[in-house]
């Protein structure tokens, strides 16, 4: 029996920008995500990536024979863009619902990026079709050229990249995913209604000290890397303020261990074991937990056009231990949080 002094119930959530890997690593991942989420927008960046509708279609299924027995989840699958991307393919995929939107990685920006689109120009047909179709564009926004420092690389995309695209097609969705600047957040507040963001957990509760201070944290390291306290300051109030156009993608990016603690460490931090209450802490530290399912479960769905979940998702405050490590199929995976005690649990 619990003893709750306290309860929130809110429209079951979905995390609009997600990693699942594949093979044993998703089997061991995936019901994390499917026990607190209806639904999630998985990222293509497997090895090789998701480039084309049938390599989605093929994704979704395997990911949907890892959602355990009676848990009622949906993967939204993306496809990969590169410099051939194939308009009439990515339209084909979008229409038959195999493809809920394409994802823009830089060349080079992160893990599994080498495929990605070495200058937009090269894609300005497939972003024309996808602006006529209503199809979203997901992007991961940092330029990639060596002599930008990594701090300011999603500061000089806004200027270099997304200014520019966003004033050439006003019509195409475009969803700026794990925003980490007080930049980032001004730019999408200050744009049309066709301009969202996604902010994940450790960029509300970490900043750049905690990555480096007393010891170098690799499972605190991610891209885009973790910014000034100003920023996370930033990215707090946009998160909370009440704002339609922010909502939650965790960006979970599990890695086994032995990746992240190595001579060149991968980025990606996994949150999904304990999103929900992450996210939450926040909220609650900030006195606005009222506003917490907007951000949660609303806004999202109400950026892409789909509708809400049915049913709902209850968190009491009660705390809990986060695990040192998890299984991640084969390898541990240590988790956001790991060792910390969290104020609020996933009750069902
Ligand atoms: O930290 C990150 N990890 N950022 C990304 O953009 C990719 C992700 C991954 O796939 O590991
Ligand atoms: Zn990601």
């Amino acid at each position: 029996m619990s003893h709750a002094s306290e309860s929130l119930t809110i429209r079951r959530p979905d995390d609009w920008h997600l990693h699942f890997r594949d093979g044993a690593t998703m089997r061991a991942v995936v019901p994390y995500t499917a026990r607190q989420f209806g639904r999630a927008i998985v990222m293509p960046n497997l090895s090789p990536p998701v480039t084309t509708s049938a390599l989605a279609a093929a994704y979704r299924d395997r990911i949907v024979d890892a959602v355990p027995q009676g848990m009622d989840f949906t993967p939204l699958m993306t496809a990969y863009l590169t410099d051939q991307s194939d308009a009439d393919d990515l339209a084909a995929g979008f229409a038959d619902g195999v493809l809920t939107a394409a994802k823009l990685y830089p060349a080079g920006a992160t893990t599994n990026s080498a495929h990605g689109v070495t200058d937009v120009t090269n894609i300005a047909g497939v972003l024309e079709r996808m602006a006529e179709i209503g199809m979203p564009l997901c992007v991961h926004g940092e330029v990639t050229h060596a002599d930008i420092d990594i701090f300011d690389r999603e500061a000089v995309f806004i200027d270099r990249v997304l200014e520019p695209l966003v004033a050439r097609l006003p019509q195409l969705k475009v969803i700026f995913e794990h925003i980490t600047t007080r930049q980032a957040a001004d730019f999408v507040a200050a744009s049309g209604p066709n301009v969202g963001a996604t902010i994940t957990p450790q960029h509300l509760h970490i900043n750049r000290n905690d990555i480096l201070v007393g010891g170098i944290r690799p499972h605190l390291y991610c891209l885009p890397v973790a910014k000034r306290e100003e920023h996370r300051l930033a990215l707090r109030a946009a998160a909370t303020g009440g704002s339609a156009k922010f909502f939650l993608g965790t960006d979970s990016a599990p890695h086994h261990r032995g990746a992240k603690e190595s001579d060149c460490g991968c980025a990606g931090i996994f949150n999904a074991p304990h999103a929900l209450e992450s996210y939450l802490a926040v909220f609650d530290e900030e006195g606005a937990i009222d506003r917490f399912e907007g951000f949660a479960s609303l806004n999202g769905p109400h950026f892409y056009g789909l509708p809400v979940n049915e049913g709902t998702v209850t968190l009491e405050k009660v705390a809990q231990e986060v695990p040192a490590e998890v299984d991640g199929g084969g390898a541990m995976i240590v988790p956001f949080h790991a060792g910390e005690t969290l104020s609020w649990r996933f009750a069902s």
